[in-house]
């Protein structure tokens, strides 16, 4: 719980002690407090940046425990995981499939920080080209961090890198097939990073928009949904 308490004690809470204004306004009370965005200030500060980081990891370890039972991957020969942080669903793939290749995207600063010798190790940022080579990829609690433009801009390049008919796993919550809509994670996503939790239509219409179809869902844990899609 160390890092989870790290992570909810100090710049989460001084953004929802604004959150009044967040409602009254929609505008992120987090850029308001610290003059960034809420990834920029993670990748200015190391030790902010590694807390998280754990705090991530330790989430990801039981959300991703059994990842390999839930994703389909009969076709697949390498995988890529994009804004996979430190690496936990991803190396839970390699154990799993030791016939794959397996691969780890990030930011420099994070892969910098990753100890691991199961995966293939690549940096950079998703607004820009990605890795290729890659013939599925998956992407995890990403879209929910960004409005729909910079949204866009991410399953461009997600299309972009992968070969026709290219397979693509987003992992989401699905407001509209959760009980309580995920009202208080969607005000933490406003308050936190300018963006929000979305409904299983308005993620399809961004994958439609960016040159995504076929599209199975199924549930990966009580709010966690896996969209599952080819590169049209
Ligand atoms: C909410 S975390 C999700 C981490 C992991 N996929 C999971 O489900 O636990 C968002 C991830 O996106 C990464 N990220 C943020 N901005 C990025 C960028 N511009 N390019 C690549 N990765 C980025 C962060 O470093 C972080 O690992």
């Amino acid at each position: 719980m160390a890092f989870i308490c790290l992570l909810w004690a100090d710049e989460h809470l001084n953004a929802w002690r604004q959150l009044s204004s967040v409602i009254r306004t929609g505008q992120p009370s987090f850029e308001n407090i610290y003059q960034s965005s809420f990834f920029d200030y993670l990748n200015s500060k190391p030790e902010k940046l590694r807390d998280y980081h754990k705090a991530m990891h330790e989430y990801a370890i039981d959300d991703y425990r059994d990842i390999f039972i839930h994703l389909d991957l009969r076709s697949t020969k390498a995988i890529l995981d994009v804004g996979g942080g430190f690496g936990a669903l991803i190396g839970n793939i390699a154990n799993a499939h030791k016939d794959l290749k397996c691969g780890l995207f990030d930011l420099p600063e994070v892969i910098a920080q990753v100890q691991r010798d199961d995966v293939y190790l690549h940096s950079g940022t998703f607004f820009n080209k990605l890795p290729e080579g890659y013939d599925t990829i998956v992407m995890s609690r990403i879209i929910h961090d960004w409005d729909d433009h910079k949204s866009g801009r991410i399953l461009n390049n997600v299309h972009e890198a992968l070969p026709p008919r290219g397979v693509l796993f987003l992992i989401e919550n699905l407001t509209d097939r959760i009980t309580n809509r995920a009202s208080g994670l969607t005000l933490n996503m406003l308050a936190m990073c300018r963006s929000f939790e979305r409904t299983e239509s308005e993620y399809l219409m961004l994958l439609e928009q960016n040159g995504f179809g076929e599209f199975q869902i199924k549930p990966l844990n009580s709010i966690q949904y896996i969209i599952q899609c080819h590169k049209l």
